[in-house]
């Protein structure tokens, strides 16, 4: 076999979703592409908000000298500065440039901190249903991922946190808000899981990270309050992406945040920033640090995915679909109208309906709907939607 038998066997793990996809290729041939509704993807649709044009545009037409050089691993300088002044505000914490690495993404910037963090064997926790690649990230670099499962409403559930936590683990994950579901965690749940971690770190006489991985942390619904894991807990990471908030996702640019009371704070940023140099990214985008460097805190109109959630979650809650209402993020997760996800999945296609079965997630009898579809193309979906309802009678 031409490639390693690892990849190959990761390659079959991960085939659902090319599953999916190549189902939509056929099923296009045969309907026509205009014809399907497509809610696999969480490919952010939205343009990029004009203050980002801007500043890009103004860096092409007023270069600066050496600005497509090399650069320190950890990003220019300045950049960091920058990001560190908005975790700072955001935080209440005394962040510093020198606790800021510019990463390529939040994909980018999650194997940077494992491949700091890690040695072959340590456990990192994450809360199912959770985004895929987690699992692909931590086996990266040697670890070994521990699935701590949520409550029926995705809430985290402690007991089974407190049992997860071992004499290995190295690093919990945090997303919020979610994908798949848009589960938001408030600052009582937050305080909570930092203080479960204080006291396992204090017995095990070594830290726990916790590390949050936020990059929908701007999308937020019904006045819903972002709390930021630096207030919460000191030994944590904060991994950040524009490719949801200014829909950047092609430009593969984001940042790590280590909070300065962190154990072994500065040894970890030194040790990111020789990651981030030897997994072979050298350093972040450097047009794109540049681009956003006055432009952090700007964002895509999270209302259009508000509406979109409105839309969809109120059809299929009255076709007899059970959702958690998201409070963020732009996915919705329900239950599948049959305990195989994967069956259903079957019976949405033979409506023309493309969706992404909960397993894949860490979750079966579920299915995740990414809302990055016009609203037109929403509207247009419900009639399919409601034959699906009819095939298992609930309407
Ligand atoms: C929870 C979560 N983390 C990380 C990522 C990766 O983001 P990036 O494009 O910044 O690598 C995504 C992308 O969908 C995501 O949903």
């Amino acid at each position: 076999m031409p490639i390693s038998s690892k990849i190959a066997r990761q390659m079959e793990e991960a085939s659902w979703i090319r599953k999916m996809f190549e189902e939509g290729v056929r099923l296009a041939g045969q309907v026509g592409a205009g014809n399907i509704h497509d809610f696999t993807l969480g490919n952010p649709d939205l343009e990029p908000p004009p203050e980002f044009v801007e500043s890009l545009r103004d860096l092409v037409v007023r270069p600066r000298a050496g600005m497509h050089r090399y650069m320190p691993n950890a990003g220019y300088p300045e950049v960091r500065e920058a990001v560190a002044r908005w975790v700072r505000e955001e935080s209440g914490v005394e962040v510093g440039g020198k606790h800021v690495i510019l990463a390529v993404g939040a994909g980018g910037g999650l194997n940077v901190v494992l491949k700091a963090l890690l040695d072959p064997g340590d456990e990192v926790v994450v809360f199912a249903p959770y985004f895929p690649e987690y699992a692909f990230y931590i086996d990266n670099h040697g670890g070994v991922l521990r699935v701590v499962e949520t409550d029926g409403q995705f809430r985290i559930d402690f007991d089974r946190l407190e049992a997860a936590i071992g004499p290995r683990t190295k690093a919990v994950f945090v997303n919020s808000p979610n994908n798949p579901t848009g589960v938001v965690y408030d600052a009582a749940v937050l305080a909570r899981l930092g203080g479960l971690l204080r006291d396992r770190s204090r017995k095990l006489g070594r830290a726990i990270y916790l590390v949050s991985d936020d990059p929908y942390k701007k999308i937020l619904f019904d006045g819903t309050q972002y709390s930021h894991v630096f207030r919460h807990y000191e030994s944590s990471i904060a991994v950040y992406s524009h490719s949801k908030d200014l829909g950047l996702a092609g430009e593969r640019i984001g940042h790590v945040a280590v909070h300065p009371a962190a154990n072994s704070a500065e040894a970890l940023v030194a040790g990111m920033t020789f990651a981030i140099r030897v997994l072979g990214f050298v350093n972040a985008p450097g047009l794109m640090q540049l681009a956003i460097r006055d432009v952090l805190r700007a964002c895509i109109d999270p209302s259009v995915y508000q509406r979109r959630r409105d839309v969809l979650h109120g059809a299929l809650t009255e076709l007899g679909f059970e959702c958690v209402k998201p409070r963020g993020a732009f996915y919705l997760f329900p239950r599948s109208l049959e305990p195989d996800d994967r069956k259903f999945a079957k019976v949405c296609l033979g409506k023309n309906i493309l969706i992404v079965p909960g397993v894949g997630f860490g979750r079966s009898g579920h299915f995740r709907i990414s809302l990055t579809s016009s609203d037109r193309a929403i509207e247009a979906s419900l009639p399919a939607w409601r034959e699906v309802a009819r095939a298992y009678a609930t309407v």
